[in-house]
């Protein structure tokens, strides 16, 4: 039975180090998870603290009140590849221009801010941006000037009443794969989307003012909007008629979600629980563990 206590020992250092770990996690304030990522929901910062790592490469800092970047607070993390300014108080993408100091940056979360107007242009530098995310920001004006983004694949511009999406910008996304263009105010595409988008594989358009006769087949099928389309014989008529390489055909169209687009989301929120729920987990069976082994000894 000695060796069952050299057992427990060491099984009860390790529940006691979690239930910190855990009860830390679960403090709402400002957390580090890790050297490389930190998430500071509700802290009220007005600017990047300057505390954290300097390797540091994911700044998650929703709920926050930053209006603007400064290149000063920006310059000590180079090697930044996610920023989440989720629902802080950024008014225009131009306040955001301190952010070509991030080399590296592949993912922008910048949703449910007060962005008016949109400009690619300010992430002119950030040309390993992969993913940009900027929903439900109230009205927003895309400026058709852009440059090139060569690896950014998925843009998430849901709920922002957009009115307009410019032909200049799409020109400028040549590897982009996932568009949400949700809960706008659209009522048409640019004409030749269908060449200058040559990876798409999903374009989420409901909730706009987009009539389905209207849209390029190809961009259909691609769309959340051929249940609608599937609905109307007509349409679906016009679709085989208007065939340009690619039929409106059922089986090759693929099944959306109803609802959330889970890369859409401000997934902060999803990873601390996830943590949490982790720790939470291994806890509990450690305990359960513990006690089992200890009444067994009795
Ligand atoms: C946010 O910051 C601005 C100044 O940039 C300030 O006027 C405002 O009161 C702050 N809001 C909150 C909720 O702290
Ligand atoms: C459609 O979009 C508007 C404006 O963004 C929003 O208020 C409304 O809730 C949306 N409707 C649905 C069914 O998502
Ligand atoms: C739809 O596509 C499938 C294969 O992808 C094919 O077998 C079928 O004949 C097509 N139906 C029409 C109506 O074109
Ligand atoms: C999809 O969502 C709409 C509105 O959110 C709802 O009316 C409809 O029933 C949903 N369809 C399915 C198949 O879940």
């Amino acid at each position: 039975m000695a060796n069952l206590k050299t057992l427990v020992m060491p099984f009860s250092r390790i529940s006691v180090i979690i239930w910190v770990i855990l009860f830390s996690t679960v403090k709402p304030d400002c957390e580090k998870i890790s050297t490389r990522s930190v998430m500071c929901p509700g802290q009220k910062y007005t600017e990047i603290p300057q505390h954290f790592e300097p390797s540091i490469k994911e700044l998650i800092l929703p709920y926050n009140n930053i209006s603007q970047l400064k290149a000063d607070n920006l310059k000590q993390y180079l090697d930044v590849r996610y920023l989440n300014l989720d629902a802080n108080g950024i008014e225009s993408t131009h306040s955001l221009k301190a952010i070509n100091v991030f080399k590296n940056l592949e993912r922008l979360s910048i949703s449910d801010n007060h962005i008016s107007m949109f400009e690619f242009q300010v992430f002119a530098q950030n040309v390993h941006l992969k993913e940009i995310i900027a929903n439900d920001n109230t009205n927003m004006f895309l400026i058709e000037k852009c440059n090139f983004f060569p690896k950014l694949e998925s843009l998430c511009l849901k709920g922002n009443n957009i009115q307009q999406f410019p032909s200049e910008v799409v020109k400028c996304l040549p590897n982009l794969r996932h568009l949400d263009l949700r809960n706008n105010q659209l009522s048409t595409l640019p004409s030749n989307i269908k060449e200058i988008l040559p990876k798409i594989e999903t374009i989420l358009l409901s909730n706009n003012s987009i009539t389905v006769e209207e849209l390029d087949p190809f961009i259909l099928s691609k769309s959340d909007l051929h249940n609608e389309a599937k609905s109307s014989s007509n349409v679906k008529n016009n679709l085989v008629k208007n065939d340009q390489g690619v039929v409106f055909n059922e089986s090759n169209i693929k099944n959306f979600d109803n609802g959330t687009d889970s890369r859409s989301e401000n997934n902060s929120g999803v990873i601390f629980a996830a943590i949490s729920v982790t720790f939470a987990v291994i806890a509990v069976s450690v305990v359960v563990i513990v006690v089992f082994i200890y009444f067994r000894n009795k």
